[in-house]
């Protein structure tokens, strides 16, 4: 449940970014974003709508995002505020350049996600536009807002900030996926530069983190507080992660894989692909003893279950999966070793979508994809 006064506090992100009534703000993201459960999604677009409302500017809306025709948008309607995830910079990036790709009206975006390196090539191509980086969630009780345009910062925090709002990086043990503790049982404070958990938001209450009886939110995000308090976004944790601008839950796609009759045990994950944002979905699969991999089985029930970006694009087969002592899936070394086949001894299959099934992972595939994802 939003609240109309949570909505009013997510459109004072406009005003404190500058917006005023003869702007005109271009957003491209889905409105059914809203509706999801996406916590940060629905920020921004609370921030839009509301923010919108308060400050009597334009919407330009778009039914789907054209990289080509982006900045065209930009010029025909005025274009002075775009809405954007880190995705979006890098898909306009990726266009080929263009003489007046620096003739536009454009002053600011405001979104999330936006990379370090996509940042500095999109100012450089573009030009001089302010982007905002905001960290927040809906139900979670802080926001964090880049004001300063401090490249790969999502925001700064100081003494007057940290008053109000109480948060804290705490040291994350990445293979047990919990807090680290210390010998009283407390939570540790990561140094600066060093990358910790931020123990805010929903789900989890972390308790006893710093004194007996305190209670923190876990927001599930690693991050990094560096010399100048600028905050940087690293990585989330646990059970989602992100592709093409969207959140992955993986346990949901395990699920969906159990489903096959071949298959006895999934567990998926995201892994690094050289040269693109997010994680790709990796799943480490158990065969039935009885039964043989069926790469085309397969990829019919993963075209009709999941949506696009939750396709596991690659699948490894294994004879065991790892478990934790508490028996939650050990995933960290299966997302360490990646996709490589020169790398992994196991059988490695990759979702082709002109041969309509998963085809054999072979040395030569594995050289492809990482070149095209370099080159795109
Ligand atoms: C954009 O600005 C120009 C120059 O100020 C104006 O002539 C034009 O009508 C504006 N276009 C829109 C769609 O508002």
């Amino acid at each position: 449940v939003i609240t109309h006064l949570q909505a009013l506090k997510a459109a004072g992100g406009f005003w404190a970014y500058g917006a005023t009534g003869s702007d005109v703000i271009y957003t491209l993201l889905p409105l059914y974003h809203s509706a999801a459960s996406l916590p940060m999604r629905l920020c921004l677009i609370h921030l839009l709508i509301h923010g919108l409302i308060n400050s009597g500017a334009t919407c330009v809306l778009k039914k789907t995002f054209s990289a080509s025709q982006f900045w065209h948008d930009c010029r025909k309607h005025n274009v002075t505020i775009f809405q954007y995830i880190g995705e979006l910079c890098r898909y306009l990036c990726n266009q080929p350049t263009a003489e007046n790709e620096k003739d536009h009206r454009v002053l600011m975006g405001v979104g999330n996600g936006l990379r370090q390196d996509i940042w500095r090539e999109f100012l450089q191509r573009f030009g001089d536009i302010r982007m905002c980086e905001i960290y927040g969630s809906t139900e979670g009780n802080l926001c964090f807002m880049n004001h300063l345009g401090k490249i790969g910062a999502v925001g700064r925090s100081n003494f007057f900030y940290k008053l109000i709002f109480k948060y804290d990086l705490v040291k994350y043990e990445l293979v047990r996926e919990e807090p680290v503790r210390d010998c009283s049982g407390f939570c540790q404070h990561v140094q600066k530069g060093e990358t910790g958990l931020k123990q805010l938001t929903e789900k989890k209450i972390l308790r006893d983190v710093f004194v007996t009886g305190d209670a923190y939110f876990n927001s599930g995000d690693l991050m990094a507080e560096d010399n100048d308090d600028f905050i940087c976004f690293r990585d989330r944790v646990g059970d989602s992660f992100r592709w093409k601008g969207e959140n992955v839950a993986s346990t949901e796609v395990t699920e969906i894989l159990g489903e096959v009759d071949f298959i006895q045990e999934a567990s998926v994950y995201g892994v690094q692909v050289p040269g693109s944002e997010g994680r790709a979905g990796m799943a480490a699969v158990i065969v039935r003893p009885e039964c043989s991999f069926d790469g085309k089985k397969l990829f019919s029930h993963v075209l009709r279950e999941l949506s696009l970006y939750a396709r596991p694009l690659f699948i490894r087969l294994q004879e065991s999966l790892e478990m934790t002592s508490t028996f939650k899936q050990q995933k960290f070394a299966l997302v360490e070793s990646g996709f490589d086949p020169c790398s992994i001894s196991e059988p490695l299959f990759f979702l082709d979508y002109s041969e309509k099934s998963y085809v054999p992972l072979t040395s030569s595939v594995y050289d492809s994809i990482v070149s095209i994802q370099k080159k795109v």
